[in-house]
């Protein structure tokens, strides 16, 4: 499938490629964020058939959602609840519209929560979850990001996977002790992919 054939299908508008300097990031998130590309759907497809999980039990969270497209892909899959989380005021608010086309398209949305924040310090949800990143920022804001993973995880062990393409900054994850690596994929046009998971001691096993 190429990659605009998604809105040509739905009528939404998620495809193409906008520059850091377009997206109107405040500034404390500008300097760790990386510009706006959506996930290939069939790569998408790829990576959530690795995951072996009951979707439907699991929230699904997309770090730096754009325009939502992966969000309402993971509603596609079958995922239980879908949080898009888009600090770019302007690619919030087109993920907005998407939803709402989505919507009219016959499809249920009320499992679907798009949020305008910074996706460095969201609050991880407490049950089962997959957290997706499409290599939305650099090093400073992941090392965040990691942080409050493991936070979440001390505080409520559970299973949580990680799926992570594009994977830039993949090095802090190898130094990370509550994460380890399921499988890495190779080969797509827009980057590998690699799965972790929360490691069996931060299961609660
Ligand atoms: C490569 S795009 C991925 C879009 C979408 N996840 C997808 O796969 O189709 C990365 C996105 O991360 C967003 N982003 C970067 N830093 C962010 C932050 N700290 N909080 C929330 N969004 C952020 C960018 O604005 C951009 O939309």
């Amino acid at each position: 499938m190429a990659s605009n054939d998604f809105d040509n299908r739905w009528g939404t508008d998620t495809d193409g490629e906008i520059p850091i300097e377009l997206l109107e990031h405040d500034a404390a998130i500008a300097g760790q964020a990386v510009s706006y590309e959506p996930t290939d759907p069939d790569a998408f497809r790829v990576m959530v058939r690795e995951l072996a999980i009951a979707r439907e039990d699991y929230t699904f969270l997309d770090l730096g959602s754009g325009k939502g497209r992966v969000v309402l892909l993971a509603a596609q899959a079958g995922f239980g609840r879908v949080v898009g989380i888009e600090a770019s005021p302007l690619l919030h608010h087109t993920a907005c519209t998407n939803l709402r086309v989505w919507a009219q398209a016959g499809h249920g949305t009320r499992h679907i929560d798009l949020r305008s924040e910074d996706a460095a310090g969201a609050d991880i949800p407490p049950g089962p979850c997959v957290v997706y990143l499409f290599n939305p920022f650099r090093e400073r804001a992941m090392s965040r990001l990691l942080r409050q993973i493991r936070r979440s995880l001390q505080h409520v062990p559970r299973d949580l996977w990680l799926l992570y393409y594009n994977p830039q900054a993949r090095h802090l994850l190898e130094s990370s002790d509550c994460l380890a690596r399921v499988t890495v994929g190779r080969g797509f046009q827009q980057g590998d992919y690699e799965i972790w998971r929360s490691h069996a001691a931060f299961r609660g096993e």
